[in-house]
């Protein structure tokens, strides 16, 4: 039986994604042990689940580490990896916005200075408004840079907008909606499937019932 290999994006959204899978059939019980293991294996359905950084679940999809997986829209239109990306799965929903301080109005003789952990994303919202800006490319905690005057306004995920007020921002402007989506690497969708082919369909059927 041909194994087939699935990254999951560790954190709260990979445990619903799980719960998807699971019930659509290709369980793992040994998954919901409490440990600190990343890899688990049901032999029976020739299933393996691995937890990896959100982030990195394109990755190994594009290399073949993986067959398939789940990340959010933003990494595939942030980093654009060479997958299949076969079925929206409705949860993880947020969107991507661009927030700043109270009372903010944009300077437009001035480069607008945008703070962004996806640069990608941010010069192609702003290139399309022709609007010129200064990216500050930052790793994390995005939301302080506007506090402390490194930029101008910030490119983020807003979920329930939470982190935002807790440090006095808003959001202005929406640039698109966020939710997870189930990739496939392209030479395992061609070998596998058939295999593949069912976990998409029978994952279609529990997000219609979501
Ligand atoms: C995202 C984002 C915000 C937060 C927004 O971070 O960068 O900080 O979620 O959620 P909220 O609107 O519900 O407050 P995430 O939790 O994905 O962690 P990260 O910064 O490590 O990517």
């Amino acid at each position: 039986m041909k194994v087939i290999d699935v990254a999951l994006p560790k954190g709260r959204l990979g445990e619903k994604v799980y719960d998807l899978f699971e019930a659509s059939g290709y369980e793992c019980p040994s998954i919901k042990e409490d440990n600190r293991k990343l890899i688990f294996e049901n032999k029976d359905l020739g299933l393996r689940f691995f937890w990896v950084k959100p982030s990195d679940v394109a990755i190994y999809v594009e290399r073949g580490a993986a067959d398939i997986g789940v990340c959010g829209k933003d990494i595939l239109l942030e980093y654009d990896p060479d997958v299949y990306e076969l079925l929206d799965l409705k949860i993880g929903k947020c969107r991507m916005a661009v927030a700043a301080k109270d009372g903010f109005k944009d300077d437009s003789d001035v480069p607008l200075r945008v703070a962004t952990k996806f640069s990608k994303i941010t010069e192609d919202f702003y290139s399309k408004k022709c609007r010129e800006i200064d990216i500050i490319h930052l790793n994390g905690s995005i939301e302080i840079a506007p506090i402390l005057n490194l930029s101008d306004v910030i490119v983020d995920i807003v979920e329930t907008g939470k982190t935002l007020y807790e440090n006095n921002l808003k959001p202005i402007e929406t640039i698109m909606p966020i939710s997870a989506r189930l990739i496939s690497n392209k030479a395992s969708y061609q070998f596998k499937n058939e295999i593949i082919e069912d976990i998409k369909e029978k994952l279609s059927l529990q997000v219609k019932n979501l």
